[in-house]
């Protein structure tokens, strides 16, 4: 099948590589014209594992392009994927103004019938609006669906989470729409939901609110797991065991960051109060999750009482490990706040110094190595749990630092081995 993506972002890049990867055509088009020269170069605009090597494969064998219009995208495809961003507004609500334009321009450019699939995690009842808008401005009577199919995939294992999905969510209006959808996903083997276009909408924000929200239960039972000086990890292992409650997403830390669960949050709290239902449950997963950063940045001062001047050694920057993408890192702002103190950042991350240039400019040095960053430091302090970061040469580390202080943001180190190296060690919600 012919399709088009526009929109070659984290979430419209890998759908265009993985339908090609099941066999379809794709022309990928972006309004960035300088990543569509990098991406017809072979190069990347995102780390991604695995992305490289599936987008060249698919290249090669004309699947896969790149380049060209809005208009060019509808003329291509059959199918067309809209996954261009929808940032938050100062009030958590999210800007649909790029959604719109690129409804405007499908519309314009509409002659006979096209199945539009919105991709971008939207609020509910975009789906009716972007069918308005289309209807409006394009030539009377041209025959087309508009349909939802939200995206799970999580950064770092975007490919694998695409190609081999929990499940598959079609919101359609027609049975020609669901046909179609089913035929682009007969190569994937995943269970597939098919609803209404407004459930599919809420199954992505309820989806991701829900997640949020298991990880903030699990900051909460931090802070009472480090009052009565029981164990975090401990907890949540036996609870995840109940088959109801599950082994993932219960990992305490310094909060939840990137571009999706802060944005989603926040957007679905403005949804169901534009609805007229307040979801105070959802404000006070923000709440918690503000806290947990804050609790963190507190046990740093604690132990170095004063901030200014100290010399301090930072492992990570990305929002989560295995990619480069700064956006909304919990860490970032971490570092943010220690720099504001008067903190002397060193930090080392092993793909996101470029990024995370973005965010913190010159205001910290951007170490060479793990060993780099935490020498001549007053206290070392995880933020992003990357494996490089597992078995470092630790009396290296210690004899190097100024005073071997760890504060481990992740509950990535186990406490007892790195009092052994000779750390003071600290971590969330865990003697
Ligand atoms: C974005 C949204 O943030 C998310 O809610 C949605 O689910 C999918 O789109 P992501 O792919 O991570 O997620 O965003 P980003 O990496 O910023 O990519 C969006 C791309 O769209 C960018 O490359 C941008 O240049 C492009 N774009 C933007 C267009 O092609 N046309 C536009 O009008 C606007
Ligand atoms: C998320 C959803 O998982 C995915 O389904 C959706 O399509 C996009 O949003 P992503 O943002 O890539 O994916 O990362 P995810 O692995 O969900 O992690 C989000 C944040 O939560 C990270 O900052 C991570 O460090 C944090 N997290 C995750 C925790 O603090 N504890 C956990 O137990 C799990």
């Amino acid at each position: 099948m012919k399709i088009s993506v526009i929109g070659t972002g984290h979430v419209g890049l890998i759908t265009g590589v993985c339908f090609a990867e099941r066999g379809h055509q794709v022309l990928c088009v972006d309004s960035n014209a300088a990543k569509i020269r990098k991406l017809k170069r072979g190069e990347m605009p995102i780390y991604e594992p695995g992305l490289k090597e599936i987008v060249a494969r698919n290249v090669k064998a004309k699947r896969l392009s790149f380049g060209g219009s809005n208009g060019d995208a509808v003329r291509f495809g059959k199918v067309v994927f809209i996954s261009v961003p929808t940032p938050p507004r100062s009030d958590g609500t999210a800007d649909l103004s790029y959604i719109e334009q690129v409804s405007r321009d499908i519309a314009k450019n509409l002659k006979d019938y096209r199945l539009v699939v919105d991709k971008s995690t939207v609020p509910v009842l975009t789906g009716e609006r972007v069918k308005n808008v289309i209807t409006r401005y394009a030539r009377d009577g041209v025959d087309f669906d508009v349909a939802s199919n939200p995206e799970f995939l999580r950064e770092g294992t975007a490919v694998e989470d695409t190609l081999n999905p929990d499940r598959i969510v079609f919101g359609v209006e027609t049975r020609r729409a669901e046909k179609i959808l089913r035929d682009l996903y007969r190569n994937f083997k995943a269970p597939i939901v098919v609803t209404d276009i407004k459930s599919a909408e809420l199954i992505k924000h309820a989806s991701n609110s829900f997640l949020a929200m298991k990880i903030s239960y699990a900051n909460a039972l931090s802070a009472v797991c480090e009052k009565a000086g029981a164990d975090v990890g401990e907890v949540v292992r036996g609870m995840g065991m109940d088959g109801r409650i599950g082994h993932q997403f219960l990992r305490a830390g310094i909060g939840y960051g990137g571009s999706c669960f802060p944005k989603d949050v926040s957007a679905f709290e403005a949804i169901s109060r534009d609805l007229g239902y307040d979801f105070r449950l959802l404000t006070e997963v923000r709440n918690i999750n503000r806290d947990a950063k804050e609790w963190f940045l507190r046990k740093i001062q604690e132990e170095l009482w004063i901030v200014k001047g100290k010399k301090v050694g930072v492992f990570g920057l990305s929002f989560k490990p295995n990619t480069d993408d700064c956006r909304d890192s919990v860490a970032i702002s971490v570092v943010e706040s220690l720099v504001k103190m008067g903190a002397k950042v060193s930090a080392y991350d092993p793909q996101s110094h470029k990024s995370a240039q973005a965010y913190l400019g010159k205001k910290i040095r951007y170490a060479r190595s793990p060993y780099d960053a935490a020498k001549g430091a007053d206290a070392l302090v995880l933020l992003t749990e990357w494996d490089e970061f597992r078995n470092l040469k630790w009396s290296r580390i210690v004899k190097s630092m100024l005073h071997p202080t760890l504060l481990d943001g992740r509950n990535f180190y186990d406490p007892k081995e790195m009092r052994q190296e000779g750390f003071t060690y600290r971590s969330i919600g865990r003697p």
